[in-house]
């Protein structure tokens, strides 16, 4: 049976002094396992919906379950519940707080008040891993915004996270960069943990993502595989957010017919993934 890590019932938010809301009735279930992707129009609700899976906001109506139980807001909780559910934020700034790249990836773990000799460890451990090692002593102001990026992530994963929370991680990325991400995100779906990421870049969905959540004002309106989601045109040409281009061509009218193409279709498409 499906376990859901994360989910979302009927969740109602609107900002102080909005006319709207931002969540709309929304209602979202997170797979275990999965690397989830979550599109949609600028303003749909996608980084708001981050905001409340870590508690950061608490919903007007409705329910954010984690692991089947709704979240409590008390201080004690939401530490707990912020080493279990890790979120990036899309600008890195937002993230560090520390004056050396060092003392960031540690300030999370001294907050969990873990004995010194294990933060020092996890530390080196994740410097290591996100190739960090020669600046550790760097002051975090004085670092590419790439290394930021590298440094916000490895400052969530060092809490090691269930579920990994990125809002538009590629946003303020190179191509390299975005590859090294790619690389880093396979690697830590691989040791298990269970990844959401919001993002504008449809190939990158495609290329990546074995579940993909479609939202418009507020709400859920498609999810699914991607080989579903992308067959459903008409409502993603209607939200304006189109196909992965790969699948434009592949699938274009013109070559409807082609029956070389229709032998080879698949494979192009399995060539294109990252996994
Ligand atoms: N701090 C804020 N104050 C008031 N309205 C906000 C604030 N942040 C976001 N909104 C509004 O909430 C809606 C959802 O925004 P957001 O969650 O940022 O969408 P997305 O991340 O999908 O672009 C939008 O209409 C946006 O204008
Ligand atoms: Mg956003």
């Amino acid at each position: 049976m499906q376990q859901y890590l994360l989910e979302f019932e009927q969740v109602h938010y609107t900002y102080p002094g909005a006319q709207q809301s931002a969540l709309n009735n929304l209602t979202l279930q997170i797979p275990a396992n999965k690397r989830c992707a979550l599109i949609g129009q600028n303003g749909c609700g996608k980084t708001t919906l981050f905001l409340l899976a870590n508690g950061l906001y608490k919903p007007h109506k409705g329910n954010v379950k984690w692991q089947g139980e709704a979240l409590k807001y008390d201080r004690k909780y939401l530490l707990q519940l912020r080493q279990k559910v890790g979120l990036i934020f899309q600008d890195p700034e937002q993230q560090l707080v520390a004056s050396t790249v060092e003392e960031d990836i540690s300030y999370g773990l001294c907050n969990l008040g873990l004995p010194d000799t294990e933060i020092k460890q996890r530390v080196e451990q994740a410097l290591e891993e996100f190739g960090l090692t020669t600046l550790a002593e760097r002051p975090v102001h004085h670092l590419s915004l790439g290394q930021k990026k590298r440094v916000s992530i490895a400052d969530v994963m060092v809490l090691r996270p269930q579920l990994l929370l990125l809002d538009e991680p590629t946003a303020y990325l190179d191509r390299l960069h975005t590859r090294n991400l790619m690389a880093t995100l396979k690697k830590i779906h691989a040791s298990g943990t269970t990844i959401l990421m919001a993002t504008h870049d449809l190939d990158l969905v495609y290329r990546w993502a074995d579940w993909i959540f479609v939202m418009d004002k507020g709400q859920l309106v498609l999810e699914g595989e991607p080989e579903y989601v992308f067959k459903q045109r008409q409502i993603l040409e209607d939200l304006q957010l189109g196909v992965p281009l790969i699948y434009e061509m592949l699938f274009s009218e013109e070559l409807a017919e082609e029956p070389v193409l229709e032998r080879v279709r698949q494979k192009i498409l399995n060539l294109f993934r990252y996994f």
